[in-house]
């Protein structure tokens, strides 16, 4: 039996069983209720004949007892009134009564016998309420009356009762039936369709993002599961397919599989463990419920993978609002929290360690001074402090993880943790530590205005690598640490050694994970020009070209300098007003400090004035959507997008620019990238411009919309080459194997107890 009839049949048993035994309850409580009322009329009656009756039994007039209850037998519902002498025989009666009673009522034998009133109601169909009176002159027993009433009215009332439920109970069916269809088909029947046929995709190899995600909360938890089983499903397509290409390509690329094997071997059974500012998975209050997110930025995009692929811990500043409540009495998370593959121990900190360390210290101190783009830095004791602290609070966190494990591999991340590698090394000098820098390293001048630049350069010196993206940030390290300690700079095979510590310093030009293979045009099913007409609809525009811009909200980024090429460009190529629209998805980011609190009003401020004096009813030239953005939509973008713009002032690498490459299976667009980006140095079919003039980056917004699709084809070809062969996996690899084969002096390589 289909599934719909059984739920109605069911359903329909219960409701009619309910009905049954409800409408029954309701007769019987109405039943009596009116035989209360006829028991009341009778006792009334009773009361008003037996005093009369009673006068003719004391002047023994039989003749007018006769007539009076001839008369009185005539009365509305009352059938007949008849009298007993005391022994039960018959002495008048009505003579509508005439052959309807038997000779001696049972009711009258029961009145006379108990001398008491008796009532009740008799006959299944036509009912009749009969009722016995005794009569008593002075005080001896003369006699009974006998009253017979029409009681068909209860019947006629109760089979009212029970007509109007069953028409009740039918109109309840037949909602129930209609009801039960819509929400079987709407959350059932329709949803597991929708599954099958999506399943089915999946076993036929159609990529399961391309692929309508089956509705119906119910199945929701279903759906989660499935959705992961077909991911890893996929995954392992893709995983195998990439096997066999590395076979043919004589194993030349990295991939997520390799890198596992790699490292495994490479670290021997040892753990890998990364310290970050940033963690990779935050978990936020929204509202009653918790959501997990990741956070915007290159580094959790380019360590995440790595993770995932190899295992380990990761240790991270705890900044989301709901993060204290999701991890163990250790601060620990298995992470992603959907499919876990690593261990995320989160760091709390209070109100001024943030301030100082992250805020003071790290953002408005490290972060404008190697960022040439004339914010001028700010550095206070205040923060200095708060900056050690937080150093030795990672480092407690650290070295407590690392306490029983020989010659650990530790990645540390980044500007907010300078003094990290020296607090490690000094209590565990056989860790084999690396930290990678992940902004520019400016030049020795520029970096000589730090009031604690000694500081800084003695805690990065005790690692065993340091890492920069570009040959150009060693070459300003290496000068500047030539420049103020006392140390050997060896430029043959770029190192300083110091107190007997030697220091590679090497580039590791970061990357993203590698685009996912295409084995043929058809599994590219939804075309960009379809994804840029869903886009801009959802955004109520229209317009002929997209252009896409993704930042963290950060005045290094160029956001100011690209709106004003938009609007350069519109100026200098009037015919593109109202078919050109530029999207820029940025995620707010450091709001907290001035610099960025205001870079937040002038944007807005400018795209206001931007839009103003051209914008029309379904098209404006810019669209600033300020979010934190998914993963997922900021694909979307990249893949509809004709045009992507980073216009970085300065920056150490940009992983937007190799996101949007890695996202173009379709093999279109063009990528417009800052020649101050470190990816610039890489992505070289990229419309390479100087982000501070403006006609360029106008005219560049032409050259890339007039461009020949066989170039824009040709040239995204050979980005996507870049990309997938210097990929992710690539990076970790170079450093994993640069650290872990580093020579560390012997002496020193033991374990603390
Ligand atoms: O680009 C430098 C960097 O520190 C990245 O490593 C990181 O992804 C990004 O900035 C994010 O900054 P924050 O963590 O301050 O939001």
């Amino acid at each position: 039996m289909k599934i719909t009839i059984r739920l109605i049949v069911s359903l329909l048993l219960v409701a009619a069983g309910v009905a049954f035994v409800f409408t029954y309850l309701q007769v019987q409580s109405e039943r009596e209720i009116l035989l209360r009322e006829f028991d009341a009329r009778a006792g009334v009656v009773g009361e008003s004949l037996e005093e009369s009756i009673a006068g003719y039994f004391r002047a023994n007039a039989m003749d007018r007892l006769r007539r009076f209850v001839d008369r009185f037998g005539r009365k509305a519902q009352l059938i007949g009134v008849a009298v007993y002498d005391s022994q039960g025989t018959l002495l008048v009666a009505s003579r509508t009564l005439s052959g309807r009673l038997p000779s001696t009522p049972d009711q009258v034998w029961e009145c006379i016998t108990r001398s008491q009133p008796v009532s009740e109601l008799i006959g299944n169909t036509d009912s009749a309420h009969v009722a016995a009176f005794p009569v008593e002159v002075e005080g001896r027993l003369m006699g009974a009356i006998f009253l017979y009433q029409d009681a068909s009215y209860i019947d006629a009332r109760l089979d009212a009762i029970w007509r109007s439920n069953f028409i009740r109970l039918l109109a309840q069916t037949f909602l129930i039936i209609v009801t039960t269809i819509i929400v079987v088909r709407w959350s059932i029947t329709g949803p597991i369709a929708q599954i099958t046929q999506w399943m089915r995709g999946l076993r036929t190899g159609k990529s399961p993002q391309l692929m309508v995600v089956p509705r119906g909360d119910i199945l929701a938890p279903l759906t989660t599961e499935v959705t992961l089983m077909a991911k890893s499903l996929s995954q392992a397509r893709a995983s195998a397919r990439e096997k066999a290409r590395v076979r043919v390509e004589g194993e030349s690329l990295w991939t997520s599989g390799r890198l596992r094997e790699h490292v495994h071997v490479e670290l021997g059974g040892r753990g890998l463990y990364i310290v970050s500012n940033r963690e990779p998975y935050m978990h936020m209050n929204q509202g009653s419920s918790v959501e997990c997110i990741m956070p915007a930025g290159g580094l959790v995009t380019a360590l995440d993978p790595i993770l995932r692929s190899c295992g380990g811990l990761w240790i991270a500043h705890g900044s989301g609002t709901a993060d204290r409540e999701t991890v163990d009495e250790r601060g620990c998370i298995a992470v992603p929290p959907n499919e876990p593959r690593y261990t995320l121990r989160r760091i709390f900190l209070s109100k001024e360690e943030e301030e100082g360390y992250y805020y003071g210290f790290s953002n408005e101190g490290i972060w404008p001074l190697c960022h040439i783009t004339h914010t001028r830095p700010v550095f206070s004791l205040n923060s200095w402090i708060e900056y050690q602290r937080v150093n030795e609070k990672f480092a407690d966190a650290l070295l407590e993880e690392i306490h029983k494990e020989e010659s650990p591999l530790v990645l540390i991340q980044d500007y907010h943790f300078a003094l990290l590698p020296l607090l490690i090394k000094a209590k565990r000098p056989d860790a084999r530590v690396a930290i990678f820098w992940h902004i520019p390293w400016p030049n020795p001048e520029v970096f000589g205005i730090c009031p604690w630049k000694q500081e800084l350069l003695f805690g990065l010196l005790s690692a065993d690598l340091i890492g920069f993206h570009t040959q150009f940030h060693c070459n300003n390290f290496l000068e500047t640490v030539d420049r103020f300690l006392e140390s050997k700079v060896n430029w043959d095979n770029f190192s300083v050694e110091r107190h007997g510590q030697l220091t590679l310093v090497r580039p590791f030009p970061i990357s993203v994970a590698p685009p996912a293979v295409v084995e043929s045009k058809d599994e590219i099913t939804i075309d960009a020009s379809d994804r840029k007409r869903d886009i801009l609809k959802k955004l109520g525009i229209t317009s002929q070209w997209l252009l896409v811009g993704v930042d963290r909200i950060d005045y290094t980024k160029g956001i100011l300098e690209r709106f004003r090429a938009i609007q350069r460009f519109l100026e200098k190529y009037p015919e593109y007003q109202g078919k050109l629209t530029f999207v820029e998805l940025g995620a707010p980011s450091r709001t907290h400090i001035k610099r960025y609190h205001d870079l937040m009003g002038e944007l807005e401020e400018t795209v206001d004035r931007i839009n103003w004096p051209l914008q029309t009813k379904n098209w404006k030239p810019i669209v600033f959507l300020k979010a934190h953005h998914t993963h997922d939509i900021i694909s979307q973008f990249y893949q509809a997008a004709d045009i992507c713009m980073v216009t970085s002032l300065h920056d150490g690498m940009n992983l937007v620019a190799k996101e949007f490459v890695a996202s173009r299976k379709d093999m279109k667009g063009v990528l417009i990238l800052s020649q101050f980006a470190g990816a610039a140095q890489e992505l070289r079919d990229a419309l390479v411009v100087n982000p501070y003039d403006v006609e360029e980056m106008a005219d560049s917004i032409h050259q890339a919309l007039t461009m020949n699709p066989k170039e824009v084809q040709e040239r995204m070809e050979r980005l996507s080459a870049v990309v997938k062969e210097r990929n992710v996996y690539r990076w970790a690899a170079n450093i994993v194997t640069t650290l872990a084969r580093v020579r560390i002096p012997k002496a020193t390589a033991a374990v603390e107890q």
